[in-house]
């Protein structure tokens, strides 16, 4: 069978950069641990605030929803707003989440009323916050500071001011 050479060149370059791009996924997956966020579950938002409305615990008070699993280990489910994320909301006067170094972190974060989006900086924690799904995602803490999470999807008027906070402690 004749092939024209130049379509064997471009088959042979489309073969190439599929090789590279499952490379690229390998690596940044395996390598720099970089994870697809997870829905895990659906929420009804009108309710999710509720205590005992669903299988989350979101309905519970800011301080309960960060949980310790065993030392080291860590739960937190993120309730997203216009304009704040509890826990860990300071600028609404919430203390922020606290937690040693060394601690690994698992965040299920959802919206009761927009849109939202959540980047915790110096991590590659960065996912979208939809009303009514769960998404989880998970970070080791091996350095102390002050971690900001920031929302970066727009959702209103007071967009730029909703944030919260994560302290590593030594
Ligand atoms: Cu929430 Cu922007």
């Amino acid at each position: 069978m004749h092939i024209d050479r130049h379509e064997r060149i471009f088959f042979i370059a489309s073969a190439l950069l599929m090789v590279v791009f499952a490379l690229a996924v390998g690596i940044s997956g395996f390598v720099y641990g970089i994870q697809v966020p997870q829905p895990v579950g659906l929420v009804d938002p009108r309710t999710v605030a509720t205590p005992g409305a669903s299988e989350f615990p979101f309905g519970d008070s800011p301080e309960d929803r960060i949980r310790e699993l065993s030392p080291g280990r860590y739960e937190v489910y993120i309730l997203a707003q216009m304009w704040k994320f509890s826990p860990g909301s300071i600028n609404y006067g919430e203390k922020p989440i606290t937690v040693p170094a060394g601690s690994t972190v698992t965040f299920y974060v959802t919206s009761k009323d927009v849109q939202h989006g959540i980047k915790l900086q110096g991590t590659n924690v960065s996912m979208m916050v939809l009303p009514g799904q769960v998404s989880r995602l998970t970070a080791t803490f091996d350095v102390p500071g002050e971690y900001d999470f920031i929302c970066h999807e727009y959702c209103g008027a007071a967009h730029q001011t909703m944030y919260g906070r994560l302290v590593v402690e030594p």
